[in-house]
């Protein structure tokens, strides 16, 4: 009886870690996803325009940054063929990958 108790005990937690884990925020998420190309504020890299201050984030709704996010960008789509490569399709649930939309249009422009 006791040993069910600390299995049910330990399935749970396993499940709710999981749940925090998935939940990560747009801000964790741009920091641990985009940064890496786009700056940790937006300013962008050598291998990332700067998304802060961005003619098309400024321009575009939060629905047409979540197609960059989940697309990414090649070909004949790129508008900044002075980096060195495509942005890839990122990894990101729709949900989290609006989110991430809404906050580079926010909180990453402040
Ligand atoms: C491997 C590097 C890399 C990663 C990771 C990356 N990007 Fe990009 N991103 C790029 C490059 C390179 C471009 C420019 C592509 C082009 O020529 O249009 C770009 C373009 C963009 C644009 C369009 C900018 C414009 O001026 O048209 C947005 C918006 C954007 N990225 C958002 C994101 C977000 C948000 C993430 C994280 C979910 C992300 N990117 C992850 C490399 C990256």
């Amino acid at each position: 009886m006791k040993k069910i108790f600390l299995l049910l005990v330990t399935l749970i937690m396993g499940i709710s870690f999981a749940a925090v884990a998935m939940a990560a925020d747009a801000k964790t998420n741009f920091a641990n996803i985009c940064a890496a190309c786009h700056g940790q504020k937006g300013e962008g890299s050598p291998i990332g325009p700067a998304l802060k201050g961005n003619a098309f984030v400024k321009g575009s709704d939060a629905a047409a940054i979540k197609a960059t996010i989940l697309k990414g960008r090649s070909g004949k789509d790129r508008k900044h063929p002075n980096f060195p490569a495509d942005m890839p399709p990122q990894a990101l649930s729709a949900a989290d990958a609006e989110a991430v939309a809404n906050f580079v249009k926010s909180d990453l422009q402040k």
